[in-house]
């Protein structure tokens, strides 16, 4: 039978007043090692004291010591519970999400209007069996006018127009060039378009930029004639536009096609009633066209009595202008986000 002892060890009294205080699980610890600590400790000093006893003795103060430690133990184990669960319920407290709330939108990048028209007005191009080709910005004399039947002294190679870097060199100042490199290349039946930037001496305003866009177009087989070329401008353009979008082709000369023609679209925002932006006339002027001119064709070697053709030239960015009603094509090289973000 074990007899339990009669008294409580005094070590006991004194754990319990250090005990009351603690308010950390640092505190704590420290409390741990001053009792509990295998060299130091209190009650493990008082265990090695039970050796210099007799066994009577030592029997008796062993089981009360080891009740004490155990007591010792049971409480500091009941103190850390405490702690912890009083750092959880905090932390459940400071850091309380919400989860109903809406979550934040990363930030995209989006297609510049410009680009977005040249992809739009490729991609018709393509469904329509043209092949996308590109040329040089920089240019020589010979292929953006010599070549197009621009002989010296047009008006159209004016200096007010061009932009030199050499007496050869220029920046091109439409895309009609790369009609010469193409057919230069490959011989007939050829249906390209050709988007890119062009360069004229132009002063900036909500009209003008001294760099822009245009999208050529040209075809060349046997047997190729006008009402190919209006069948053809109208098609693009109701697929660019709308459906309704009504085509109309004044006369107009180009030195490089004969006949030459300007064309023109039902006003978009007044359809054709009238209003600001085509001036009350209902239509707005969208691009120059025609026949490709014999000359041209004798310049690459091309049997114009064999061929036909006809081509056209258009700007990207008044098209961006007149489809997103944006009245000053400067907002579209300032980048600003503000005005990008609404594409
Ligand atoms: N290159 C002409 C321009 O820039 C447009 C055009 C292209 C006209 C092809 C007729 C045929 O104004």
């Amino acid at each position: 039978m074990k007899s339990s002892p009669d008294r409580v060890h005094p070590l006991w009294d004194e754990f319990c007043q250090d005990l009351e205080p603690v308010s950390g699980s640092d505190e704590l610890s420290d409390l741990q090692d001053k009792y509990l600590s295998r060299k130091r400790g209190l009650i493990s000093l008082e265990l090695r004291k039970l050796g210099a006893l007799t066994p009577q003795e030592r029997s008796e103060a062993g089981q009360q010591l080891n009740e004490l430690k155990a007591q010792v133990q049971a409480a500091l184990s009941e103190r850390q519970a405490k702690f912890k669960e009083e750092e959880r319920r905090l932390q459940l407290a400071t850091e309380r999400i919400d989860v109903t709330l809406p979550g934040y939108e990363g930030a995209r990048g989006g297609i510049h209007p410009l680009r977005r028209v040249w992809r739009q007005m490729e991609e018709i191009s393509v469904r329509m069996g043209f092949t996308v080709v590109s040329g040089p910005e920089v240019e020589s004399d010979y292929y953006n006018f010599e070549a197009l039947n621009i002989p010296k002294g047009h008006p159209a190679r004016d200096d007010q127009d061009t932009l030199y870097l050499s007496d050869t060199l220029l920046l091109r100042t439409h895309t009609s060039p790369v009609q010469i490199r193409t057919m230069e290349k490959q011989d007939p039946p050829l249906k390209i378009v050709v988007p890119g930037r062009v360069y004229r001496r132009d002063a900036t305003d909500a009209t003008h930029s001294p760099m822009f866009h245009q999208m050529e177009g040209l075809v060349v087989d046997e047997g190729i004639t006008l009402a190919d070329l209006k069948g053809t401008l109208e098609v693009f353009l109701k697929e660019l536009f709308s459906a309704d979008t009504q085509v109309r082709f004044r006369p107009s000369y180009f030195p490089f096609v004969e006949p030459g023609a300007e064309v023109d679209i039902s006003c978009i925002f007044c359809s054709g009633k009238g209003c600001r932006v085509c001036k009350s006339s209902g239509w707005i002027e969208i691009m120059g066209a025609g026949m490709v001119h014999s000359r041209v064709f004798e310049m690459v070697g091309y049997d114009c009595e064999k061929y036909t053709g006809f081509a056209w030239g258009m700007g990207i960015d008044r098209i961006a202008q007149l489809k997103y009603q944006v009245d000053d094509a400067r907002l579209f090289f300032e980048n600003d986000i503000r005005f990008l973000r609404q594409f």
